[in-house]
């Protein structure tokens, strides 16, 4: 119900204060700082995306907030806290957790992405369904990005919420994440609300990689003009701006996405020998088919001539063998 709703926005704006000044002004926050030292978050991110510290131990949040008149039942339909198995009682969710708060559209907060520090799992832990916590239509960083979104009209699209925090600090403020989750069709309707182009930049692994195409397609398929970000293998863009830095960033990465093809192209071809003549012929036979998938026949043309020249093949007979696969997929 609404009220109940009011409880769980209040519990969260509590919590979001507590994390926080747990991180800054307390001696249980010194972990978390040290940790974000580590990871070189500067003061404003810090500021701007409110990043705080669930200390350790089991009870810090709970008296907190039923010091503050909060009942716990609703504390733990929030997802603040958890319901003991073996006795009676609640404890906190979050502990031992660089913590960012997740904001809704309207940037109020409803929900957590944990980072442990320290050793132990899972690495990251995120807030539960809830009835104000909708991960499948929930975009990190949204309310803070929305603006220069629709000003630049690109939406960059990151894995989680460290990417959006440490691009922003890089200067690129246009960045939003979903939560460990694999952006969804709401998602895709939000984006091209704002935008007209997306830009994935996902970690540049194996699972980024699969998980830029289906995304790719979840885009398209919602009107979206997509390109995909180029890193080197086995970054992801905190990584890859510690390492080269915010400028090589915004040019390399940013400023230089390719296709969806030309990425397809890229990841079919980063595992074969193309010198080896099978190989090379797999690769061909691979390139073919995704193209006969493309709705455009300007686009099929400017990737098969772009494969007749590498290959020294004859146009034509590229065409032919397309358009036979083309056929048989239809
Ligand atoms: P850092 O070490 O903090 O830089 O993490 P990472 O870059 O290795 O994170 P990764 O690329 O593995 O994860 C990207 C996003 O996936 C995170 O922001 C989470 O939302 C989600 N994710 C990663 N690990 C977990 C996990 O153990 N549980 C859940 N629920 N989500 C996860
Ligand atoms: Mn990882
Ligand atoms: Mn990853
Ligand atoms: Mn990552
Ligand atoms: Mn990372």
């Amino acid at each position: 119900s609404e009220n109940r709703n009011t409880q769980l926005y209040k519990g969260h704006v509590e919590a979001a204060v507590f994390y926080h000044r747990v991180f800054t002004l307390t001696d249980e926050g010194k972990p978390g700082r040290e940790y974000a030292a580590n990871r070189e978050f500067t003061k404003d991110q810090i500021d701007q995306f409110q990043i705080g510290f669930a200390p350790i131990g089991w009870e810090n949040l709970s008296t907190f907030l039923q010091k503050k008149g909060f009942n716990p039942k609703d504390l733990v339909e929030a997802g603040l806290l958890a319901e003991r198995e073996q006795s009676d009682g609640v404890y906190d969710r979050f502990r031992s957790r660089l913590m960012f708060p997740i904001w809704d559209a309207q940037g109020k907060v409803v929900g957590f992405s944990g980072r442990l520090v320290g050793e132990g799992k899972p690495k990251y832990l995120n807030s539960p369904e809830t009835p104000i916590f909708q991960k499948n239509k929930l975009l990190y960083g949204l309310h803070l990005a929305r603006a220069q979104i629709r000003k630049s009209n690109v939406a960059v699209l990151f894995e989680g919420a460290a990417d959006v925090v440490a691009a922003w600090g890089a200067g690129v403020t246009n960045g939003v994440a979903t939560l460990g989750t694999a952006l969804t069709p709401e998602h895709a309707k939000i984006l091209r609300r704002n935008a007209e182009t997306v830009l994935i930049c996902y970690d540049s692994d194996q699972a980024g990689q699969s998980a830029a195409f289906r995304s790719a397609s979840v885009l398209e398929q919602a009107g979206c003009i997509v390109s995909i970000a180029n890193m080197p293998v086995d970054l992801d863009p905190d990584d890859y701006i510690k390492r080269y830095g915010a400028e090589q960033f915004q040019t390399d990465v940013i400023g230089n996405g390719q296709t969806v093809m030309a990425f397809k192209m890229k990841y079919l071809r980063q595992e074969k020998n193309l010198q080896d003549e099978g190989e090379r012929m797999v690769y061909i036979e691979e390139v073919l088919q995704e193209l006969a998938k493309l709705p455009r026949a300007i686009e099929r043309d400017h990737y098969l001539r772009q494969i007749a020249d590498e290959f020294s093949l004859s146009l034509d007979v590229l065409k032919q063998e397309q358009y036979r696969m083309y056929k048989e997929s239809k």
